[in-house]
């Protein structure tokens, strides 16, 4: 998605070899008209495979899966990483190990807001070793649930999180795909794919 693409070229900071802030329009300060084309580009992608209901993670996975809802007419509901404590009713639960944070959290959704029988799409902020979208996926198989497919704002293309969720079966949709973040230079798949 030549939008995002371009943002995370003016804005985005390569803090190492691994990580890429963006907190100027998702990660804490929020860009709502490219949230917006964020979501008309996920409902694009996803308009054929019936979904039925957004499921993403608290926090930054909240923005994208608003504006995708918006567009595909919806609901979107949010696992929690910190347990409510108004939150005394029947719950699915999973673990989410961090690789970049290096902590488990304890993921958790109402059973009320994820019923079974639905098709869910899974969009999330980043994907890196894929730990929290495989958590979101059993939250949903949990509540015999189907899951249509995974839309992700920015890929890691060079860390595994992809090629397991497609080993698993999942289709994958990331709006922007990046193969390397060596020498502090963002380099997007396609650039790559071009210079062979
Ligand atoms: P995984 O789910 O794909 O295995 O990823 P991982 O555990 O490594 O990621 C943990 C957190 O770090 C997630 O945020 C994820 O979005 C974020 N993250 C991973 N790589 C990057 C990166 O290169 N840049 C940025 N900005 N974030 C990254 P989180 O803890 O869920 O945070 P939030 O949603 O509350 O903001």
């Amino acid at each position: 998605m030549e939008l995002l693409k371009a943002a995370i070229r003016d804005v985005g900071q390569v803090l190492n070899d691994n990580v890429l802030k963006v907190d100027s329009f998702l990660n804490h300060q929020i860009d709502p008209a490219l949230m917006m084309a964020v979501g008309e580009e996920f409902a694009r992608l996803f308009v054929d495979e019936g979904i039925t209901r957004i499921l993403t993670l608290e926090s930054s996975g909240i923005a994208p899966a608003l504006t995708a809802g918006l567009k595909l007419g919806v609901p979107v509901v949010f696992a929690r990483k910190k347990r409510s404590a108004i939150m005394n009713e029947q719950a699915y639960h999973t673990q989410v190990y961090s690789f970049t944070k290096q902590e488990t959290n304890e993921v958790t959704v109402l059973k009320k807001f994820l019923p079974a029988g639905e098709t869910v799409l899974i969009i999330d902020d980043f994907l890196a070793n894929g730990e929290a979208a495989l958590g979101l996926a059993s939250l949903v198989e949990q509540a015999e649930s189907s899951v249509a497919g995974i839309g992700i704002v920015i890929e890691k293309a060079f860390q595994n999180g992809g090629a397991k969720l497609k080993e698993a079966g999942y289709r994958v949709e990331s709006l922007a795909r990046i193969a390397s973040l060596s020498g502090g230079h963002v380099a997007f798949v396609e650039d790559l794919a071009q210079v062979k």
